[in-house]
């Protein structure tokens, strides 16, 4: 790879070319559809442009794009939405991909450390796919290894509920992080009704677990890892404290 490109641009700035190109990066690296889909099993999960332009850049909402090029192509994209609940401002990953030829090389996480921003108290992301996941967790926090479940209990219910992305707010909440008597292996999930075929999915969380403890427990069909982080943020105040003398 010679040269990567990150832009973001606030949804009126996204032009109808700009969301052709991501509805073909879509329907292309995506995933396909499961058979619980109404539609035809393994076909692949397509979006138009007019659906992008409604579904993640919604009029009455505050969204993002931001796309990486790769000497000049489109490599992958991401769209985000920002939202106010209780006096905190929200900035949620409302979609994500990474087109295949260039995964594993810390694009998703490039892509999400543009949509980073000081006044952002909380993040938040669904998905079925780990990496995206590990993404997160890398770009907006620490890393998984030290994700705070607490949070997620905390929050989720009453920001999702605020959300003005439609998939995000009819979500349904899963997993012992909001029923402690939940046994069914689920820790941090919502049942969004997405039947996407989830082998690739489950091959990544296999791998990952492979190599450590996966905090947000199994993924089962029609449904997507919940992730939800508060900013780290910088001390607002620089120390004024001298160095000590070493006299
Ligand atoms: C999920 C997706 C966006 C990740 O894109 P990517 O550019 O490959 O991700 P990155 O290279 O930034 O990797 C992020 C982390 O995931 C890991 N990872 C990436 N793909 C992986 C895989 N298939 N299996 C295991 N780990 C994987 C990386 O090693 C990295 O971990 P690290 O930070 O500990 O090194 C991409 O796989 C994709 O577009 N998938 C299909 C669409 C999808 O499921 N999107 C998410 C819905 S919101």
């Amino acid at each position: 790879m010679k040269e990567q490109v990150y832009q973001k641009y606030d949804a009126p700035q996204v032009t109808e070319t700009m969301l052709q190109d991501a509805a073909i990066l879509f329907s292309e690296n995506y995933g396909v559809w499961d058979e619980q889909a109404t539609v035809k099993i393994g076909s692949p999960v397509r979006l138009s442009k007019d659906r992008l332009r409604s579904q993640y850049l919604p009029d009455n909402a505050t969204c993002f794009y931001v796309k990486v090029t790769v000497d000049g192509q489109l490599a992958g994209n991401a769209f985000a939405c920002r939202w106010t609940v209780n006096d905190k401002t929200v900035c949620w990953v409302t979609q994500l991909v990474v087109d295949r030829n260039y995964r594993e090389r810390g694009l998703a996480k490039g892509l999400l450390n543009q949509l980073k921003q000081n006044d952002v108290d909380i993040y938040g992301l669904m998905s079925s796919h780990p990496a995206a996941c590990l993404a997160a967790a890398k770009a907006f926090g620490d890393s998984i290894s030290t994700l705070q479940l607490g949070p997620i209990g905390k929050y989720a219910e009453e920001i999702m509920k605020a959300s003005p992305i439609d998939y995000v707010k009819g979500a349904k909440l899963r997993g012992s992080v909001f029923n402690p008597g939940d046994t069914s292996g689920l820790v941090s999930s919502a049942d969004s009704a997405f039947f996407v075929d989830h082998n690739e999915p489950l091959e990544a969380l296999a791998r990952v677990r492979e190599e450590m403890d996966w905090p947000l427990g199994e993924l089962v069909d029609g449904h997507e890892f919940l992730l939800i982080l508060e900013a780290r943020r910088r001390s607002r105040f620089r120390s004024t404290s001298r160095p000590e003398s070493s006299s």
